[in-house]
């Protein structure tokens, strides 16, 4: 006969993350109740180099790049359905330009969506109207071309960083570390396709990487809300801050408001490269790569953040492995899982929500072969929580 319990145990659930790794594996780990890190499932798929995930919530779809191919070999594109359990099921395989690196999603007004793709290698942005089915082709491919080489070795070629999406959702930037500047698009908001506008330039050698946007809350004192934008330069190891308006032209300016090499005394050590960029709450957050400051692993920094926009560097933390490429903090900012690539391993650390300082190291695992820091294509390619 069936029988009830008298109450239920609640058992807090588990998290899922899900890694790629460039052995050719998606890798799916679960955070338990008691911070036990472990890899639920693997599965070898999205090319031979899976480099970035973009996990859509609203129907529980993973999109994965690879980082194969380059400007004329191509590399892919896939999307997965994901159960509770983190297992993954592909349900589209593409083509795409090759060597991808970042991908986000943005919709046009009619509530239809697409994923904008970075390539590095393949000096392109490409986009795809959602959802991915098998073989489908870009909705726009922009390729990128520069007359000459830039100052510093890694600037052979336009090399578009990442893509990210504006808070009005009308438009996406492309850092690119190539050419010293951040590419704008204005989303045409019937079709989805990008139109280029004027891009924010950097200092030759800055190499821009990775940013993001941050817009006040809307202020009793009847200010206008204030945006700005926060970008952190691989090359030149900059951390700069922009305030952002809003033209009648359809596209932005930008004023640049600050300056500053996020780490103490104002100097990277020599090889040193900041790499990805957070905010949560009132702390902004940068992974340092090859600085080695807390031997032998390399640095978080964490630079406080004020309402009005300004930040200040704050001090760094270990990353708990080597060459920090990538790290996300989760949703209530309680915690941060730090992808580390060369070590391959991702180490969950505390996060004070209120004043952004990280804390201890609560779980700690290796995924896959660890890499080598010489060489790029090795080793943990990124991170991100199932949120
Ligand atoms: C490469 O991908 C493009 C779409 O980006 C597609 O049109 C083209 O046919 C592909 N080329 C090959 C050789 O698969
Ligand atoms: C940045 O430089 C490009 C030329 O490389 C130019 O077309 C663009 O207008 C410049 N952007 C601004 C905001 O001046
Ligand atoms: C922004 O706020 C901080 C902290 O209150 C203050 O130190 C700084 O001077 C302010 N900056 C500007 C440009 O108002
Ligand atoms: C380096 O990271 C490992 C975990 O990968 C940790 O066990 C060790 O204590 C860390 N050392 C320092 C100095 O941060
Ligand atoms: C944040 O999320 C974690 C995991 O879901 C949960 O244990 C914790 O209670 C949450 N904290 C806050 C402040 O919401
Ligand atoms: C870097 O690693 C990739 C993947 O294992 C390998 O194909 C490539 O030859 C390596 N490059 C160098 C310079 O060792």
């Amino acid at each position: 006969m069936f029988r009830y319990f008298p109450f239920y145990i609640s058992l807090a659930a588990a998290i899922n993350l899900y890694a790629t790794h460039y052995d050719g594996n998606i890798y799916t780990l679960s955070l338990d109740s008691q911070n036990s890190l472990s890899i639920a499932s693997s599965l070898k798929t999205c090319g031979d180099a899976p480099s970035w995930l973009t996990f859509d919530s609203s129907t529980r779809t993973l999109y994965c790049s690879d980082h194969s191919g380059n400007s004329i070999i191509n590399g892919s594109l896939s999307s997965y359905s994901v159960d509770k359990d983190g297992r993954l099921t592909e349900l589209a395989k593409t083509s795409d330009v090759g060597a991808a690196v970042h991908s986000t999603l943005y919709e046009d007004k009619h509530g239809a969506n697409y994923l904008a793709i970075a390539h590095y290698g393949g000096s392109a942005l490409s986009t795809f109207t959602l959802p991915l089915s098998s073989d489908e082709e870009p909705l726009q491919v922009i390729r990128y071309q520069m007359s000459l080489p830039g100052i510093k070795p890694q600037q052979d070629a336009p090399h578009p960083h990442q893509a990210i999406l504006d808070p009005t959702g009308a438009f996406i930037l492309v850092p690119d570390l190539g050419t010293d500047q951040v590419r704008v698009y204005a989303i045409d908001p019937h079709s989805g396709r990008l139109n280029a506008c004027p891009s924010l330039n950097y200092t030759a050698g800055s190499g821009p990487r990775h940013g993001l946007f941050w817009k006040s809350k809307p202020s009793h004192l009847a200010q206008a809300p204030v945006t700005m934008l926060y970008t952190v330069s691989e090359l030149g190891g900059q951390f700069n801050a922009f305030f952002v308006s809003y033209l009648t032209s359809g596209c932005l300016a930008f004023r640049e408001t600050q300056s500053f090499v996020p780490y103490p005394g104002g100097q990277l050590p020599a090889g040193a490269t900041p790499a990805e960029l957070h905010m949560a709450g009132t702390s902004l957050h940068a992974s340092i790569r090859f600085d080695q400051g807390f031997t032998p692993n390399d640095s978080l920094a964490t630079l406080a953040h004020y309402p009005n926009g300004t930040v200040n560097f704050g001090q760094i933390t270990s990353s708990y492995g080597t060459v920090p490429r990538t790290f996300v903090i989760n949703k209530n900012g309680t915690l941060v899982a730090i992808g580390d690539q060369a070590s391959s391993n991702v180490a969950i650390v505390t996060r004070d929500p209120r004043s952004g300082t990280l804390g201890n190291l609560i779980a700690n695992l290796r995924v896959g072969d660890s890499g080598q820091a010489s060489n790029s294509s090795t080793g943990l390619s990124s991170i991100i929580w199932e949120e």
